[in-house]
């Protein structure tokens, strides 16, 4: 096995571990996501499932994981595509099953093709059956369609599972807190996509459509090895920035006015997602300047709220808090803090959570409440943390504040001390974003 691939088959002893613990075994069946057509004969970039991925590491479309935990021991099994010469001359390599065995350290591997002669033998007389249900609509007929396979050979002796488990819920529990591995891929996606929020700095310029900022971000991303970005990125500047999930990235730029950047690559699947905003002339004028050095401090007080124990609605509540004082002291809102608090009046200029889980998918696995409670921060769990003001022209908001838009935006890994904020490297301070913006 190579050695890279020994964490994953960590968490799939992890795994089989759970389902012994949950129903004192069984069989635990993981698809792998399908392929998308874009249009006509082309497809969409391949991208594995998340699941699936987490646990095989294997990066083909067409394969299946069955993990059975038995009395007799266990056994890790990969279904997967042949190896095939007239199709890899026009698509590409494939590993194959014996070479997929020996590399990603699986106990047998077979072709796809023999899945389905397999499956109700596997099945047969498990207490449990684990598998995403709900993820994809042709896997969860097959599943129906096995178990009344398994459940007609009844009269042979054998009988059905019983329980039928939905395994994302144990998955996501494992995908929350990340291991080392996870943790380091994750350190090279924050320290890539940094890097092209600082390429995006140092090139903007007035007169830039926000297509072209974009186009420096993709560069940097895949110039360092990222393979894909992690999501769609938003370069939203002049009012776009109070659009939060703006993405048309099609309008021109002009000087005196904020650009708002929201983009992460990909890392071995593994997303980033940094959010940096700065002056497309390289200064801050007039109240731009006052409202990111707000953001910033509430982004700062959000960052002192992540450490282990800590609750995770702990940092949301530092965002509210300093940004609802901000507004008061800006004049943007009137009353006490308490009022604004209550009445939730600051949500005028911020309507969204300071954060979100971080991992394979940019809004990643795992419950923020268990049974009514905030999750408790631990070692290894990933977070953004991303405060923000959006002021759209208003009658109540002074001509002055119009149009500003402001969001930073970190990702942090909590440890043992406090957190390690793994995109550190991206200008934030109002110096430091201005010397990056010098060209
Ligand atoms: N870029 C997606 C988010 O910040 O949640
Ligand atoms: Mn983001
Ligand atoms: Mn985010």
């Amino acid at each position: 096995m190579k050695n890279s691939y020994k964490a994953h088959r960590d968490r799939r002893r992890a795994l089989l571990a759970s389902m012994r613990e949950h129903s004192g075994g069984g069989l635990a069946l993981i698809p792998t996501a399908p392929e998308v057509p874009r249009n006509r004969d082309s497809l969409f970039p391949y991208r594995p499932d998340s699941y699936s991925y987490y646990l095989s590491g294997f990066p083909e479309p067409e394969a299946v994981l069955a993990l059975v935990a038995d009395a007799d021991g266990d056994r890790e099994i990969l279904f997967c595509r042949e190896k095939n010469e007239e199709r890899e001359i026009w698509d590409g390599f494939r590993y194959g099953p014996d070479a997929a065995r020996e590399i990603f350290g699986f106990d047998e591997a077979h072709p796809l093709t023999e899945l389905d002669a397999k499956l109700a033998d596997l099945a047969a007389d498990r207490p449990a059956l684990f598998t995403p249900l709900g993820l994809f609509e042709p896997w969860d007929r097959r599943i129906i369609q096995l178990l009344n396979e398994v459940r007609a050979r009844v009269r042979t002796g054998v009988s059905a599972p019983d329980e039928v488990v939905d395994v994302r819920g144990m998955l996501d529990a494992m995908r929350l807190v990340k291991d080392a591995q996870e943790a380091s891929l994750m350190r090279r996606a924050g320290a890539i996509s940094s890097s092209a929020h600082r390429r995006a700095m140092a090139r903007t310029r007035p007169g830039w459509f926000e297509y072209q900022v974009e186009a420096e971000l993709v560069h940097e991303f895949l110039q360092q090895g990222a393979q894909a970005v992690a999501y769609p990125s938003i370069v939203a500047s002049g009012p776009n920035a109070c659009v939060l999930h703006y993405r048309d990235n099609n309008r021109e730029m002009s000087a005196g006015e904020l650009l708002l950047i929201d983009a992460g690559c990909e890392y071995q699947g593994y997303a980033s997602d940094i959010t940096r905003t700065f002056p497309v002339s390289g200064r801050f004028e007039g109240r731009q300047k006052d409202v990111y050095e707000l953001v910033l401090a509430s982004q700062l007080a959000c960052l002192d709220a992540v450490k282990p124990g800590a609750e995770f609605h702990d940092y949301h509540k530092a965002a509210e808090r300093v940004l609802a004082q901000g507004y008061l002291d800006l004049g943007l809102l009137k009353g006490t803090l308490d009022e604004a608090l209550e009445s939730g009046s600051y949500k005028q200029f911020y309507m969204h959570r300071a954060g979100h889980w971080l991992g394979m998918d940019v809004h990643d696995a795992g419950l923020y409440q268990v049974k009514g409670a905030s999750q408790k921060l631990a070692p290894g769990m990933v977070l953004t943390v991303e405060p923000g003001t959006y002021i759209r022209p208003a009658d109540n908001v002074p001509e002055a504040f119009w149009n500003i838009g402001v969001r930073i935006e970190d990702d942090v890994l909590v440890t043992a001390g406090g957190h390690e904020n793994l995109t550190a490297a991206t200008p934030k301070t109002v110096a430091d974003v201005e010397a990056a913006c010098q060209r």
